[in-house]
């Protein structure tokens, strides 16, 4: 197997294990920034939506009033089967079908979709690079992405360690990037950059390693690895009440709007 399938199946294996989290995530479910979303790809109801890695389905519920049809695809065929489930027979959404697909090699033919959404997932894939272009092949000319993702500060050892951190809560996390990382490689892929924003999101602590499954060692370092964090990377994470049960950090995302050329 590639050093790439490796982290693939490893995304797999653990999204396999915590699927129920994802569906359930408050932070998934309701954050104010689907409504950010939204509000920044003006959806029209004639487009033909693809959602790429969607957990829980929470990006493709959200889009699903706003437009003619979502496919809500995953890596994780369990991840997948959760979603249906509360979308189709909890929610009653009608307009949103599922699909196993790989975010580097979407089964889909080229110009089909008017919107791509990711919301929170590319830092799990092997090569973004790979997954833009993928993006930009099955957009129609004009189509729409909507990307957002952990964001990386500038400062190169606050962004590894904002990386690292978070890849000792979910070792398939492969890599966040900054934002000039960002712009750059969707302008490669074949983007206009049309817009972007910081969205700051707080985490209680306990909750969000707990998602991922992890034991009280493993908390334990993490609390630890906090302490010991090079200054800009504790500014750019913000702990407060650090150590204690009520300790929360934030996640930095970047939310990008490209359109396909
Ligand atoms: C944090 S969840 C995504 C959250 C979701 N988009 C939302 O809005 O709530 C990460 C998802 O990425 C999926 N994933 C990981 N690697 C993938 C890949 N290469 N292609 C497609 N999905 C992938 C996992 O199976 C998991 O369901």
């Amino acid at each position: 197997m590639t050093n790439s399938q490796d982290s693939k199946s490893l995304s797999q294996a653990r999204y396999t294990r915590f699927a129920d989290g994802y569906v359930t995530s408050e932070t998934h479910a309701s954050g104010s920034d689907l409504d950010r979303l939204i509000a920044i790809a003006q959806p029209a109801r004639h487009w033909e939506a693809l959602d790429i890695a969607t957990g829980g389905g929470h990006t493709a519920l959200k889009f699903a009033p706003y437009v003619k049809h979502v496919i809500a695809s995953d890596l994780t065929p369990r991840m997948l089967e959760k979603a249906r489930r509360h979308i189709v027979e909890v929610k009653g959404i009608k307009n949103v079908s599922f699909q196993e697909a790989d975010a580097e090699a979407l089964p889909f033919e080229a110009d089909r979709f008017d919107l791509a959404t990711c919301r929170i997932a590319p830092h799990h894939f092997p090569d973004a690079r790979r997954f833009l272009r993928e993006c930009a092949r099955v957009l129609k000319p004009d189509g729409v992405l909507m990307l957002q993702d952990q964001l990386l500060p500038d400062d190169e050892p606050a962004a590894q360690f904002v990386d690292a951190f978070e890849r000792l809560r979910d070792p398939s996390h492969n890599r966040a990037f900054n934002e000039t990382e960002w712009t750059t490689m969707c302008a490669q892929a074949g983007f206009e950059l049309e817009y972007s924003e910081q969205y700051i999101k707080r985490h209680q602590f306990l909750h969000w390693a707990r998602r991922q499954g992890n034991d009280d060692a493993k908390i334990e370092r993490l609390v630890g690895m906090m302490r010991q964090a090079p200054p800009a990377g504790r500014e750019w994470m913000d702990p407060v009440d650090w150590g204690s049960e009520s300790a929360t950090f934030v996640n930095r995302h970047i939310i990008v709007r490209g359109r396909a050329m």
